[in-house]
């Protein structure tokens, strides 16, 4: 009959916009790589370059930024802004150390989710003195709203 049929496909329909929901939210502009030569999982953070987020220089105006997440902050971000300079290229890498949450520099194209067991990578230019707000937007927990950081260009 061809109310099966209906139902069948309102759920396909149903199926292929979450698909689509979660391809559009880590797809696109964002690469989730490995940073380490093996998987990063919460618990083995002590073992990479997470151990010790922050800014690094690698190259003539080009910064690697490593970045944990976890409930309810960055580091670096929170606790105290994150640091690069004017006329650069930076490199984030993003993780998560408990819950999954999101990275969005408000104000650029930036925006990712932090995954547990994840790095996101993603590279922006910035060629000027700014400052952004480092924003939280997957809901991580009791204090989500209040997760947020800032990054100064310098
Ligand atoms: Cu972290 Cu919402």
């Amino acid at each position: 009959r061809y109310e099966k049929l209906w139902t069948v496909a309102a759920l396909l329909l149903i199926v292929g916009l979450i698909a689509t929901v979660t391809y559009g939210a880590v797809g696109p502009g964002v690469t989730m790589v490995d940073d380490s030569g093996g998987t990063v999982d919460a618990q083995s953070l002590g073992d990479t370059e997470f151990s010790d987020p922050g800014v690094t220089q690698v190259d003539n105006n080009e910064y690697e930024v490593h970045v944990v997440a976890r409930q309810f902050l960055f580091q670096p971000g929170t606790a105290e802004p994150i640091r690069v300079p004017a006329n650069s290229e930076v490199t984030f890498y993003i993780t998560a150390a408990d819950v999954v949450h999101g990275f969005e520099l408000a104000g650029t194209n930036v925006n990712t989710m932090a995954i547990p067991g994840q790095v996101a990578e993603v590279t922006v230019r910035f060629d000027e003195p700014a400052q952004y707000g480092i924003v939280c937007h997957e809901y991580c927990g009791a204090g989500h709203h209040t997760m947020a950081g800032q990054l100064v260009v310098v």
